[in-house]
């Protein structure tokens, strides 16, 4: 017989919908997150995908059901869970100054790393610290890479990426993917939404699919 050991759950979501007005935007939604794996999501435009992680994140209540971060229920014992790490749509950043800036203010606050941690997190995501340029200046992916930059920055244990790779080039495509793998290979949890199937298939070890608000995992010996 197996052992009794009970893996650790790092996010659970159980019977969770969204109700926007008459509009049921997810319908039931249960789903464990196992400690050191890689989940993805993919889905039609407005499937549900971003509401789904702003519910996880506490940035959306859920109408029904419970969503537990590390064992602590979002929005009772906690609005935004410890130990994690988001990157949802276009990131806000005060516009009018350094990404580096933006990052020591954030860092500042929480008091959890220093300023060398943000240099060495810029460095990591292929922006330069020393850059003058506001963030009012900078390209797409230049602003995406400052968002994995603060997602990861306090080094969480559980990720949220939603559409990680929006506006990256080849380039950035490439490193972001092998920084998405060393945060697995030390142990993170992360939930991945994209349209990109190359990069689902890469990185992850469990596919789901949300169709009209409905999660399903993918058959793995499917290829999609
Ligand atoms: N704050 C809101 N108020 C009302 N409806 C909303 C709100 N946020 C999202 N919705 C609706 O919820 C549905 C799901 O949206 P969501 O952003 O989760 O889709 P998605 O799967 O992330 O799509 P995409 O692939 O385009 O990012 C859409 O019909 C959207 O209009
Ligand atoms: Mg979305």
């Amino acid at each position: 017989m197996l052992s009794g050991a009970k893996k650790e759950m790092w996010l659970e979501l159980s019977g969770v919908t969204k109700r926007f007005g008459d509009d049921l935007v997810l319908k039931e939604l249960s789903l464990s997150l196992e400690a050191g794996k890689v989940y993805g999501i993919v889905g039609n435009n407005g499937s549900g995908k971003t509401v789904l992680m702003k519910c996880i994140c506490g940035f959306l209540t859920a109408t029904t059901g419970t969503v537990r971060v590390f064992g602590q229920q979002i929005g009772v014992d906690t609005d935004f869970p410890e130990s994690l790490g988001v990157i949802i749509e276009t990131p806000g950043f005060l516009t009018n100054l350094t990404g580096r800036r933006n990052l020591e203010i954030l860092a500042d606050m929480r008091h959890k790393i220093s300023r060398a941690d943000v240099r060495l997190v810029l460095k990591k995501v292929g922006l330069d610290p020393d850059m003058k340029k506001p963030v009012a200046k900078y390209s797409l992916g230049m602003r995406q890479r400052l968002g994995i930059a603060q997602a990861i920055m306090e080094d969480p244990r559980l990720l949220i990426l939603d559409e990680p790779f929006n506006g990256l080039d080849k380039h950035g495509v490439a490193e972001i993917r092998r920084i998405i793998l060393d945060l697995k290979q030390s142990g993170k949890t992360i939930l991945l939404a994209s349209h990109n199937e190359e990069d689902i298939r890469i990185l992850c070890d469990e596919v789901y699919e949300m169709d009209a608000g409905v999660l399903r995992r993918m058959d793995p010996e499917a290829n999609p």
